[in-house]
């Protein structure tokens, strides 16, 4: 059983380990593939925020070692990460050091927020929803979603009848999982309701080798 399947890993301990902050994206994307994968989800991310006046500050929730965060300072915008493992947040500010107060850094647990914080018009909630099972993904986008006025973008796994098959393939032939609570269309759209949003548009990836997708919503209430 990989990492990502165990029910016992645990999300907000797992990146606090500050070997884990620090290998996070030589891991995750120094391969051909991941390398080739990184560059279309900058793209993507880009394209789902070029639309922003370019002084706007965007929230990046969790901004992990600043990978996206990065790619939205670069089309000019604004980026305020936070995440709650101030490890990877070190490793943020150290890359993108050289936008100086463009990006500003703030530890901060989705779970525990209280409403009263600093709102943002744009936020990316990328790669954390799918760690979790549906309903704390609820409570994990609804928390996110208390700061943010306007438009969210996520990104998720798609749980498709071809991408079970897939799977299901993966499997067989002792592949690792790529994240452990993909959702179905219909389980996105009560996420997104149940956080308060819906729907604008969504983008893939490589729909035939990927469940990645990419949610563009604005808020409702
Ligand atoms: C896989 S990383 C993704 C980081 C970044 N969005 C990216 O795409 O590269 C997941 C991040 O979620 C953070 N995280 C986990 N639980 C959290 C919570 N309750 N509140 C805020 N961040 C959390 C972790 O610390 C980690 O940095």
């Amino acid at each position: 059983m990989n990492k990502l399947q165990s029910h016992k890993w645990d999300p907000a301990q797992h990146y606090k380990d500050s070997a884990v902050a620090k290998e996070y994206d030589k891991v995750r994307f120094s391969s051909l593939a991941g390398r080739v994968f990184n560059n279309q989800e900058k793209r993507i991310i880009q394209e789902c925020f070029q639309d922003l006046p370019r002084d706007t500050v965007v929230l990046d929730m969790p901004c992990g070692t600043g990978r996206l965060a990065e790619t939205l300072l670069e089309s000019g915008l604004k980026v305020h990460g936070t995440d709650i493992s101030g490890e990877m947040l070190d490793v943020a500010s150290e890359r993108l050091a050289g936008y100086g107060n463009r990006f500003t850094a703030e530890v901060m647990d989705a779970f525990k927020l209280t409403g009263g914080e600093r709102q943002f018009e744009a936020t990316l909630c990328a790669r954390v929803l799918m760690h979790f099972p549906l309903e704390t993904q609820i409570k994990f986008l609804r928390g996110v979603g208390s700061l943010t006025r306007k438009r969210i973008v996520i990104n998720h796994s798609l749980s498709s009848p071809y991408q079970r098959f897939r799977r299901g393939i993966k499997k067989l032939l002792g592949h690792q999982q790529s994240a452990g609570y993909p959702i179905t269309n219909a389980e996105m759209q009560r996420l997104l309701a149940e956080a308060g949003f819906a729907e604008v548009e969504r983008r893939r990836i490589n729909s035939l080798i990927s469940e990645a997708i990419y949610i563009v919503a604005e808020k409702i209430r």
